[in-house]
């Protein structure tokens, strides 16, 4: 059997085929054949050995994957041989605030990931996924999706009616666009392309800015909502963009900051949240009951993640290099068996 390694050499790709012997399973332990796994900006950062922990040769990499389980450990009582189910990106965050512990071990990164056809993990790490998504859509869901929901629902409420200004068309954003169109909000949305707007449009966004013709998109996103500014904005941007999102929110509005499309440092000054009483949220990933209650709204409201394009299991290389030209729009998607 085969899996990916990460193995940082000068002339040979990070993510590399390699052979392996499956594990026996400790009492708590599942096994799961994995189906389909879906790629984050993160997994680009964690190729490039950039991402914010050390990254040991030899680790899995990948942190969302959607599959069968074929075998349980003893004392695994809650999950079954034949259920279908997805990665946790936080294995130990189940409920409730994040602490230290809660937010360890992360896949992919700080823990073994799931780009692999054999995926062994504790049976709290993994949540059962509804008939209704296929292996490729719930691939998507552990990370991007769950980050979504997180920024726009926990923390803090979305209400029917405010608006969020999402930046970018990959993975978060357009589940977010999603989300909170599902939610009676309105969406702004940037992207550097204008195929891309429109695709957005399509998926219900109510206004599209490109943020190449228009770099100034803080003052479109005033004069779009009347000069008050947006209830939320979904920061993926980072640094780079952190000032005009700054200026875009509404006195007493919140950004959800999650992304470093932009780099990790930067001189926005958040002396500008005192005169607007806003809020800058930190937001990584989300637990498992957050997971729980974003299914049960993807079902409700008949939600169907974005699949950009699916590479098969020997691609992995042209798929990162797909993510990093940032020619997709949602999820790219490879499929593992
Ligand atoms: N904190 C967390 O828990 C968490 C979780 C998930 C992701 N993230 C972070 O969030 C960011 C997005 O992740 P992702 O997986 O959604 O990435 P992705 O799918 O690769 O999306 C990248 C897209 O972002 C847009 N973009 C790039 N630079 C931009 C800029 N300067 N201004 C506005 N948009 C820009 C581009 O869209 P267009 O082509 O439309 O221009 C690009 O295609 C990354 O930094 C990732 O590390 C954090």
């Amino acid at each position: 059997m085969q899996r990916y390694e990460v193995h940082f050499a000068d002339d040979t790709p990070p993510f590399q085929l390699r052979d392996f012997q499956p594990p026996a399973l400790a009492p708590r332990q599942v096994a799961v054949a994995i189906k389909a796994v879906s790629l984050n900006y993160r997994d680009l950062l964690v190729s490039r050995n950039t991402y914010f922990c050390p990254i040991e040769n030899g680790l899995v990499p990948c942190s969302d994957g959607a599959g069968e389980v074929i075998a349980v450990g003893e004392e695994v009582k809650d999950l079954r041989v034949g259920d279908r189910v997805a990665s946790l990106f936080f294995p130990h965050w189940q409920a409730g605030q994040a602490d230290a512990q809660a937010i360890s071990g992360a896949l992919g990164a700080e823990g073994p990931g799931v780009l692999t056809p054999h995926f062994v993990t504790e049976a709290s790490g993994l949540i059962r996924i509804p008939d209704s998504l296929s292996f490729e859509e719930a691939a998507t869901l552990p990370c991007a999706a769950l980050t979504a929901w997180h920024a726009l629902f926990e923390a803090g409420p979305l209400k029917p009616g405010q608006t969020v200004l999402l930046q970018g068309t990959g993975g978060v954003s357009i589940f977010a666009l999603q989300f909170a169109k599902a939610a009676g909000a309105k969406v702004i949305i940037t992207s550097s392309s204008d195929e891309k707007l429109a695709q957005a449009l399509q998926l219900g966004a109510d206004h599209g800015i490109n943020y190449r013709r228009t770099p100034e998109w803080q003052d479109e996103a005033l004069r779009l909502t009347g000069g008050h500014g947006v209830d939320v904005v979904v920061e993926v941007g980072g640094p780079g963009t952190l000032e005009r999102s700054l200026l875009s929110v509404r006195t007493g509005g919140r950004i959800a900051y999650i992304g470093v499309l932009t780099g990790l440092a930067g001189a926005a000054n958040p002396m500008m949240l005192i005169p607007r009483l806003a809020a800058i949220h930190g937001i990584f990933v989300g637990s498992r009951q957050m997971f729980a209650d974003m299914l049960q709204a993807i079902a409700e409201k008949h939600i169907r993640p974005v699949i950009d394009r699916q590479f098969g299991f020997d691609e992995v290389p042209a798929a990162l290099a797909h993510m990093e030209r940032g020619a997709h729009f949602g999820k790219i998607v490879i499929q593992v068996s």
